[in-house]
C-alpha cells in the first residue's frame, strides 16, 4: 500500500487535514451518517454555504469552508444508491472520488480524508466500495504529485476490516 495513503479508524470530523470529503446527498441539505456528523461539527455556517450552491450531482463535488472543523474545506459529493450494481454504481463511485480529487488539486490541498462513501445509508457493498475507492486514491495520488497524504476514515470496524484487508492486495507504489 503506498505510504501516502492510510487507512484509519475514527470519525472523520475530528481529522487535522486540509480538506475532509462528505458523503453528501444531492441536495446538499444535511442528512444524517457522516454528512450530519459533518455538519452538527462545522456549525450553521456550513449550511448556509452548501444552500447557496444549489445541490450536486451524482458523481460530482462541491467545496466549501470547513467553518468549526479542524479542517479548512469540507468536499462534498454525492455517490450512487446502491441498486444491485447494474445502474453503473461503479462507475459513479470512482466519479465521486475523481471529481474530489480535481477539487483537491485546484485549492492546492495537500491532505485529504474520504469517508467510506455510498456504503452506509446508500448501500453500496464495502468491499467492492473499498476496491473503487483505494483503485482511484492510488491513480490520483500518481496523477496528483502535490498531494502529499489521502486517509480513509472508517467509522465501524467492519469499514476499517474491509479496507485494510484489500489494501493487502494494492502493491507498493
Ligand atoms: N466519520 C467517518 N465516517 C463516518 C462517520 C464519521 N463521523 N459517520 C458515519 N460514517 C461512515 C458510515 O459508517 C459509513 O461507513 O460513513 C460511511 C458512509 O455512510 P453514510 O454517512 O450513510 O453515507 P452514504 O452511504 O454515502 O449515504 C449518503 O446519507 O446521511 C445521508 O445526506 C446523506 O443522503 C445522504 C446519504
Amino acid at each position: 500500500m503506498p505510504e501516502r495513503i492510510a487507512i484509519i479508524r475514527g470519525d472523520i470530523t475530528k481529522q487535522k487535514v486540509d480538506a475532509i470529503v462528505n458523503a453528501a446527498n444531492s441536495s446538499l441539505v444535511a442528512g444524517g451518517g457522516v454528512d450530519g456528523a459533518i455538519h452538527h461539527a462545522a456549525g450553521p455556517g456550513l449550511a448556509e454555504e452548501c444552500r447557496r450552491l444549489k445541490g450536486c450531482e451524482k458523481g460530482e463535488a462541491k467545496i466549501t469552508k470547513g467553518y468549526n472543523l479542524p479542517a479548512r474545506w469540507v468536499i462534498h459529493t454525492v455517490g450512487p444508491v446502491w441498486h444491485g450494481g447494474r445502474k453503473d454504481e461503479d462507475e459513479i463511485l470512482a466519479r465521486c472520488y475523481r471529481s474530489c480529487f480535481k477539487l483537491a488539486d485546484q485549492h492546492k490541498i495537500r491532505t485529504l480524508a474520504f469517508p467510506s462513501i455510498s456504503t452506509g445509508a446508500y448501500g453500496f457493498p464495502v468491499e467492492r466500495a473499498c476496491r473503487i475507492a483505494l483503485r482511484e486514491i492510488k491513480g490520483a495520488l500518481e496523477k496528483y504529485p502535490n498531494i502529499e497524504k489521502v486517509s480513509v476514515v472508517c467509522f465501524d470496524k467492519k469499514t476499517h476490516d474491509s479496507y485494510l484487508t484489500i489494501s493487502e492486495e494494492i502493491p507498493e507504489e
